[in-house]
């Protein structure tokens, strides 16, 4: 039975860290299927008959995206213990994000069994700078992510045991958690305020209105931003094909373009081979 892997990425490091996963759940010998948030729709998710299920997300404001919690929130009750793990991608302040999310499922009757956190080290990871050249991707959080896939299948073949490598909170991060998670709404409200719109540039292909994870984007000849909707992924921009969407403060700005192109990135295929070998 496949074990669904459902993520949200913008920049392409939760997506890395979900593939890490489920290549060491492929070595444990399951099938595992990746869903990105934007593919949910067209699936129709029976929770019911899964015999376990991962969630990831980046941190935004110290919790996992409001896309995912909204989504997660929606997740019918279970009548049997279905179990689950979570992960999430970081620059280092993930506050109570794991912890959260697995209360929510654990009330709805799931059983975790795990959760791992990864700090990136691209650290807000929305714009490309020239620092980028200096940083790497550490071997050990690579290797971690996939040998976290290898014992969660040790987990679910065994049928009990729990793995958690979520990282210790810093001081104060639930007090700090907890004020982000009041003050988040009107920080997106206000920050969606900064895109600018060239209408010459836009070839109206609607890719943005596409790509938006939280429906905040309607496009009638111009993209219209629902600024209560908006969690500022910066999909939309990242993904303009002619840059017609762009921050106001940053026109000319040049979007991260994900974690291939950082020193010390290793293919989730080309490490299941190396750990083929090993054996
Ligand atoms: C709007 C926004 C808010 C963020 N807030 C936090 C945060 O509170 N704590 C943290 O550690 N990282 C924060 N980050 C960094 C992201 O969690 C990190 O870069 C993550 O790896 C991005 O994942 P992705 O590449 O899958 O989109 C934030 C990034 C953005 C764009």
């Amino acid at each position: 039975m496949k074990i669904p892997i459902v993520y949200f990425s913008s920049s392409g490091n939760t997506e890395y860290i979900a593939q890490l996963i489920s290549e060491g759940l492929k070595f444990a010998n399951f099938e595992t299927e990746l869903i990105p948030f934007n593919s949910l729709e067209e699936k129709s998710l029976d929770f019911n008959t899964f015999k376990a299920f991962g969630i990831g997300a980046p941190v935004y404001a110290m919790s996992l995206t409001p896309n995912i919690r909204d989504w997660v929130k929606k997740i019918p009750r279970v009548n049997r213990k279905i179990k689950f793990f979570l992960f999430d991608t970081n620059a280092g302040f993930p506050g109570p994000s794991i912890k959260n999310i697995r209360k929510i499922l654990e009330q709805k009757n799931f059983e975790f069994i795990g959760a791992i956190e990864i700090v990136v080290p691209t650290r807000d990871s929305v714009f490309d700078t020239n620092l980028f050249k200096y940083v790497k991707w550490s071997r050990r959080n690579i290797e971690r992510s996939f040998q976290f896939g290898i014992i969660l299948g040790k987990i679910i073949r065994m049928g009990k045991g729990v793995l958690d490598w979520s990282l210790t909170p810093l001081p104060f991060s639930r007090v700090i958690g907890a004020y982000f998670k009041v003050l988040e709404r009107p920080f997106y409200n206000i920050f969606s305020r900064l895109f600018g719109f060239n209408s010459e540039k836009c070839i109206k292909c609607k890719t943005c209105e596409k790509e938006c994870p939280t429906k905040a984007i309607n496009f009638q000849e111009r993209p219209i931003i629902n600024h209560n909707r908006c969690m500022f992924c910066f999909r939309c921009m990242r993904n303009c094909p002619t840059n017609a969407l762009f921050l106001k403060l940053l026109p000319k700005a040049i979007y991260f373009k994900g974690p291939k192109n950082i020193r010390g990135y290793i293919s989730p295929d080309q490490l299941l081979e190396e750990y083929k070998k090993r054996v």
